[in-house]
């Protein structure tokens, strides 16, 4: 008899390998940070697709493994060298059983770093910045390690089309930032601010539509700022995005309040597809401390935008970023971000811990906050934004609601979606309605996501 082989992962790789597969070039792409990176990440994806890679979730069967880097925070980029580390042993096992691996570093640590990626850690192949990744195949060829982060204009035209992946998409609208908050790497990873032209989104939103996508966010490090060489502006951008056949819901991220015009306020009002949330980040609830992140906005003007925000559509909930420990903040100042946090009401919102960051002006304050007091105001805070979720969850049940169901549920019959509050929903629905909106009831609240169930008359 012969002996029972069990595969697991502690084996060698050929013998994981089906035959037929055992020839099929694999990438392996790791995303961190935002969701522009898992934006970029994709269309990495899609162009090695072009070049015969087909998509693998396992790092030790890929020919190609691409992290596509966070440098906004400090753990953000030490992330990079530990999952380094674990890519150099598989390289190494794979190249033991003469298979070649090229390792790639893209995204913001690779702009930001450049060649000290590779002294760090001499396994990689390739270091490629955010707006250089079309140049992937040519790179990939070489023999030597290489780097490539000097701004290419032209990435979105050389690029392949996108593929849809599920029901919801993101959609890259705007790159680069010109605000300049004294905390952030974007100005100097990212560069400045350009807008693609509209008729370009429109055309992606048109293919990615045909291919069953009915929800989408469009990006941008400030995306409200969008204006494309027409002059066509984010409101003007998400009326036309609503004509689109097929598009059913309408986000976007990230704004910035300075950017928040009439016409994008109004947009709230009258455009049905468009969601009512809004991701509004303040940073802080101190003047004070505004001024000295450069944030061109004070307390009095957030409050108003959100005012008019909820005067347009009372339905609109908001969520934010905050950054705690900023240098120089007092125990005054923080009070003061607890206290806007109770005048908003947030539906969800992140709080960080502020992170010293080369090269940014805020890096060389002479201020700097201990990490105890940054932990013990991070905790504070954190646990009122997450009573502030919690009590709007709760609100929320009774209310009917579009929800985009885009994946099985955790129990057979059941499917899995989000609220136009971007909740998690779990539905007892009819599995054909996957990839669709429908409207539904909610009928509890878990600890992570909301009951739900079909409303009556639903016109799905
Ligand atoms: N330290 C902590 N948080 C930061 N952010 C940006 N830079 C830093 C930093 N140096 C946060 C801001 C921003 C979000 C994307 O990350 O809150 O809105
Ligand atoms: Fe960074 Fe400020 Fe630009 Fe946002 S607006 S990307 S926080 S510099």
């Amino acid at each position: 008899m012969s002996p029972t082989v069990t595969l697991t992962a502690k084996q060698p790789i050929e013998a994981q390998k089906r035959p037929d597969e055992a020839n099929t070039r694999r990438v392996f792409v790791k995303s961190f940070g935002c969701q522009m990176n898992v934006y970029d990440s994709q269309r990495m994806t899609d162009l090695a697709a072009t070049e015969g890679y087909a998509e693998t979730s396992d790092m030790a069967e890929a020919d190609l493994v691409v992290f596509n880097t966070c440098h906004i925070r400090e753990r953000a980029s030490e992330k990079l060298y530990s999952e380094l580390g674990k890519a150099r042993e598989i390289k190494d096992e794979r190249a033991a059983l003469g298979r070649a691996t090229k390792l790639v570093v893209a995204g913001c640590v690779a702009q930001a770093e450049g060649r000290e990626i590779i002294r760090r850690q001499s396994a990689v192949d390739v270091v490629v910045g955010p707006q250089n990744y079309h140049h992937l195949p040519a790179l990939l060829e070489s023999v030597r390690p290489v780097v490539d982060t000097d701004f290419a204009p032209d990435k979105f035209e050389r690029l392949p089309a996108p593929v849809a992946r599920g029901v919801s998409a993101f959609v890259t609208v705007q790159e680069g930032c010109d605000k300049f908050c004294a905390f952030c790497v974007v100005p100097y990873t990212r560069g400045a601010e350009v807008s693609r032209p509209s008729a370009k989104v429109l055309g992606e939103i048109e293919r990615l539509a045909a291919q069953g996508v009915r929800e989408f966010t469009l990006i941008g490090q400030n995306v409200n700022a969008y204006r494309d060489p027409q002059g066509v502006g984010l409101a003007a951008l998400l009326r036309a995005a609503a004509k689109v056949p097929g598009v059913e819901r309408l986000r976007y991220s990230t704004s910035h309040p300075t950017d928040m015009d009439d016409d994008l306020i109004a947009a709230h009002a009258d455009l049905p597809a468009l969601a009512p949330y809004l991701h509004l980040p303040v940073q802080s609830g101190s003047d004070r401390i505004l001024k000295a992140m450069n944030r061109r906005h004070d307390v009095a003007a957030y409050l108003d935008i959100i005012a008019r925000v909820r005067r347009a559509n009372p339905d609109v909930a908001f969520s934010s970023d905050f950054i705690v420990g900023f240098p120089g903040e007092t125990e005054a100042d923080f009070e003061a971000t607890l206290a806007l946090v109770k005048e908003v009401g947030f539906a969800s919102a992140y709080a960080f811990k502020y992170s010293e960051r080369p090269g940014t002006p805020a890096a060389d304050a002479p201020d700097q906050i201990p990490e105890a007091v940054k932990e013990e105001r991070h905790a504070r805070l954190f646990a009122l934004l997450e009573s502030q979720r919690l009590a709007f969850n709760h609100a929320t049940v009774g209310r009917t609601l579009g929800v985009v169901f885009d994946k099985p549920g955790r129990h057979p019959g059941q499917l899995g979606g989000r609220s136009p509050y971007m909740q998690a929903v779990h539905v007892e629905a009819p599995a054909e309605l996957l990839g669709r909106m429908a409207q539904v009831e909610i009928v509890a609240v878990w600890p992570n996501s909301l009951k739900g169930r079909l409303a009556g008359g639903s016109s799905y």
